[in-house]
């Protein structure tokens, strides 16, 4: 008994609750229908329709119409024939007659954005009914050119070079990434971006000024969605200065150890005659003959330190 008044909430709060998640699953599939077609600059690329013709119907039976930001007609076909098409896609598209598939070659970059296909049947009743309307959205992508560094020296000290270092690449699309390491750690850049509308390819600039004190290696990588090119550079500390570390020329070299030779010669032979001659006069007037002994072996040494007190002797 005293279930039944609340059994009426009850249902009411199930029903929104089914409501709520109808609503939910209806927006959740709506994002996961969303068709999304991805192609390369100047490809071929194939946009899906919704509906295929049976073997026992025919074209005739159908209008078609591939429509682009719900307002331009690309392509609308009409009891087998085609009875529209827009300029810029003149001789660059075809539609498959059993699923209508619309193909488009050479794939441009204004060709980005979201695409409508409407099929209506005739056959059915007096009204064409619309059989299916579905939106395919088409992603264009260019790849970037392989990026280009120069690096000009602005100035150049001993102690470190000074340079600009330019990386650029062109020809992508979308707006990419730049990048630039420098011995492993990101750099950041002056970076210009040149593109003559925002549906056409991008050139892409980085700048950098850089205070270079020994050799660095140096990689610029440009990209948009996950594709990415790289390009190395190792950046050379160009160094003019002379430091007295530079080795002397081998002419220095030899004239020295000429020179060094001879000096030891001449010390060896004043030594040997000198030693002879002072010891005559040394030895025998010492009182032991111990001490007499001692100073003659230290006399060489004592005429090599004053060579001119003994020559005057
Ligand atoms: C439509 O037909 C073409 C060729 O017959 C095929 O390549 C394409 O995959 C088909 N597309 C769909 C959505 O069935
Ligand atoms: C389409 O192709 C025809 C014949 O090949 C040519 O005469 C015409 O100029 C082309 N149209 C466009 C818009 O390129
Ligand atoms: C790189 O840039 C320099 C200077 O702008 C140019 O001379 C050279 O041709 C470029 N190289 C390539 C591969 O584009
Ligand atoms: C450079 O980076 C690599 C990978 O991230 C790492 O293994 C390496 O140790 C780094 N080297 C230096 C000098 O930081
Ligand atoms: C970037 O370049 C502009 C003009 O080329 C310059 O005015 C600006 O100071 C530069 N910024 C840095 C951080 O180098
Ligand atoms: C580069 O380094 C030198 C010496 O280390 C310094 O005198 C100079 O101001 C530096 N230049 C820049 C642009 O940082």
């Amino acid at each position: 008994m005293a279930c039944l008044p609340a059994a009426p909430p009850a249902r009411a709060l199930r029903r929104w609750l089914g409501l709520g998640l109808f609503v939910l699953l209806c927006l959740h599939l709506g994002y996961a229908l969303e068709k999304k077609v991805k192609s390369k600059l100047g490809e071929k690329v194939g946009l899906p329709c919704c509906h295929e013709i049976e073997s026992s119907d025919s074209l005739h039976n159908y209008r078609v119409y591939w429509q682009k930001n719900t307002m331009e007609v690309v392509l609308a076909y009409a009891e087998g024939k085609e009875i529209s098409k827009d300029k810029r896609y003149m001789n660059r598209t075809e539609m498959d007659d059993r699923n209508f598939t619309l193909w488009i070659s050479p794939v441009e970059i204004l060709d980005n954005g979201p695409y409508q296909c409407v099929v209506q049947h005739l056959r059915s009743s007096q009204n064409p009914s619309v059989v299916c309307d579905e939106t395919v959205t088409l992603f264009v992508t260019a790849d970037f050119s392989k990026p280009n560094i120069t690096a000009n020296v602005s100035r150049n000290s001993c102690e470190s070079t000074e340079m600009v270092v330019r990386c650029s690449s062109y020809g992508g699309f979308p707006k990419p990434e730049i990048t630039g390491i420098l011995n492993n750690e990101s750099v950041v850049w002056n970076v210009s971006w040149v593109s003559e509308s925002s549906l056409s390819p991008y050139s892409v600039t980085g700048i950098l000024h850089l205070n270079v004190t020994k050799d660095v290696s140096f990689t610029c990588s440009v990209g948009s969605n996950g594709f990415t090119k790289s390009t190395s550079l190792l950046l050379k500390k160009t160094n003019d200065c002379v430091v007295p570390t530079v080795p002397p020329s081998y002419n220095v070299i030899t004239a020295s150890s000429i020179i060094i030779i001879i000096f030891l010669l001449a010390i060896t032979l004043a030594a040997r005659y000198l030693s002879r001659h002072v010891c005559s006069h040394c030895c025998k007037p010492q009182d032991s003959v111990e001490e007499g002994v001692k100073e003659c072996t230290k006399t060489p040494m004592n005429v090599r330190r004053h060579p001119s007190e003994t020559s005057s002797v």
